[in-house]
């Protein structure tokens, strides 16, 4: 079953770190939202998303996660999130959660039990360990890709980590066992993390969250290169919405990216065309921030030359759609893992069109923090967090802080400049919300007004039926007399 209400709703991404710092310790934090829950309602958004805010050594900026049922006390408490999702609620606003699905922290208790046995647990072990380094193809060097790392404990051997070496892999176990270290899907371990998953979904939804993104949502069974490798882990999701179906009918669960289709029924209630894919990229893809080396550089369509296609995005929600005509997609305007929608050539001068597609073209629009006033992806920021994948990939630059007004911080923190999460862009002409309210031609004022229009026009909200036209090519500088024509 598909939530209603996430057919024609627009989200909107927070990166709790950079929000607003209430208490000056120079970390975004709960409270900091909840003071700015007017600044989020008058946007007309729907949904607020925050990447993780539970307990972690945040060594991947809180992808590593020690403790699901707990807020990391920098963000405050849980009575603080319930607070919140109250008070967003009143005005109309959900939230969702991030779950970190593939992997947890070396912290978390459940890893520190395993790592400090002598053996595999009687009670099936909730991640891969190996005695024996078995097979060069899981040895890699790639953050991001499943590769054994030495047990730093007592335990004897390697473990499988998921994407940083803190981040030990969960074991969902295999379609097709084939070495002494994998299970079966169904064996003990595998299911103990599939419970655990279920506590996890029920503890948030019980105090009011709408629902979850899933990050690496089919990183779950490791059997990608097999047949049907993918679809295990599908099936996994479908076993846990069948329940949820039950237990929180309304509850919206949104994949990291869009959903395999392997010939089952789809367990999620939509696509995430994010910025890592593909069809994201044909569109909005500004080369100026580090790019993941398979991501590949597409000229985008929205960018000053007008170089671009939008048929590699369109062939998508064409795919997307293929089997439901009311497939939603949810389309970013930036995420915290890539540049910002202003970057490279594209100035405010563009964001216009870029946003007016956004919003209006049918998908479920997910606006990145900062992007309704034009913040800029800042190449060069320390890295902060494991934000620095590589030298080439500096997810830095897209997760400064906020910028409110002209007062210290940009109003973001009262905390010495020197213990911010990450430096405030110093550019004299840094846009801010202050400067940008209620003026005619501010990118602020364009963003509340698409989302006022979308609101009041059906035809431009996620359910329309959308029927394209394709024109011949379009001719070479000509981006400014483009049409809604494709
Ligand atoms: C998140 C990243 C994170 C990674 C590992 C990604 O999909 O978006 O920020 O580093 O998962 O959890």
């Amino acid at each position: 079953m598909t939530a209603e209400w996430l057919r024609d709703a627009v989200l909107y991404e927070i990166y709790p770190q950079s929000f607003a710092d209430s208490d000056g310790d120079g970390i975004g934090d709960l409270r900091g939202v909840i003071d700015r829950l007017d600044h989020v309602a008058s946007l007309g958004v729907d949904a607020i998303w925050f990447n993780p805010c539970f307990a972690s050594p945040f060594v991947d900026a809180g992808y590593d996660v020690s403790d699901y049922l707990q807020i990391a006390p920098r963000y405050g408490t849980n009575d603080d999130l319930v607070e919140l999702v109250e008070k967003a609620g009143e005005r109309g606003i959900r939230v969702l959660l991030d779950l970190v699905v593939g992997h947890t922290s070396i912290e978390h208790p459940w890893f520190q039990a395993e790592l400090h046995a002598a053996g595999p647990s009687p009670e099936g072990d909730r991640y891969i360990w190996t005695e024996e380094l078995p097979d060069r193809r899981w040895v890699v060097d790639l953050p991001g890709t499943p590769s054994w790392v030495p047990s730093p404990g007592p335990r004897p051997g390697w473990y499988l980590r998921n994407f940083y070496d803190e981040q030990p892999a969960l074991n969902f176990g295999w379609l097709e066992p084939s070495e002494p270290w994998m299970d079966a899907t169904d064996g003990p371990g595998p299911r103990r993390n599939v419970a655990a998953l279920r506590e996890i979904l029920d503890f948030w939804l019980s105090r009011g969250v709408a629902g979850f993104r899933v990050d690496m949502a089919f990183s779950l069974v490791k059997d990608f290169e097999i047949e049907g490798g993918l679809a295990a882990s599908t099936a996994i999701w479908r076993e846990l919405r069948e329940w949820l179906d039950e237990a929180h009918p309304d509850a919206v669960l949104i994949p990291e990216g869009p959903e395999p289709r392997t010939g089952e029924r789809l367990a999620f209630d939509a696509d995430f065309e994010l910025v890592i894919f593909q069809a994201h990229s044909s569109l909005f893809d500004n080369r100026g921030a580090g790019q993941l080396p398979f991501h590949g550089h597409l000229e985008p369509f929205f960018d000053a030359e007008g170089r671009g296609s939008t048929r590699v995005f369109l062939d998508a929600i064409a795919r997307a759609r293929e089997t439901d005509r009311r497939r939603m997609v949810l389309l970013a305007s930036a995420d915290h893992d890539f540049s910002r929608m202003r970057c490279g050539s594209r100035g405010p001068e563009q964001l216009g069109a870029a946003y007016t597609f956004l919003f209006t073209f049918g998908t479920v629009p997910c606006l990145y923090y900062g992007d309704e006033i034009g913040m800029r992806y800042l190449p060069g920021m320390p890295d902060v967090e494991g934000a620095i994948c590589n030298p080439g990939y500096n997810r830095a630059g897209c997760r400064t802080p906020m910028q409110w007004d002209d007062g210290p911080n940009a109003g973001f923190s009262t905390a010495d400049p020197s213990r911010l999460y990450l430096p405030v862009d110093p550019s004299p002409d840094r846009p801010t919300v202050a400067a940008q309210d209620g003026v005619p031609d501010s990118t602020l004022t364009l963003v509340r007004e698409l989302l006022a229009l979308r609101r009041e026009t059906p035809s431009l909200q996620g359910t329309a039926s959308t029927r394209w036209s394709r024109r011949a090519t379009p001719s070479p500088g000509c981006a400014a007399r483009r049409t809604w024509w494709w």
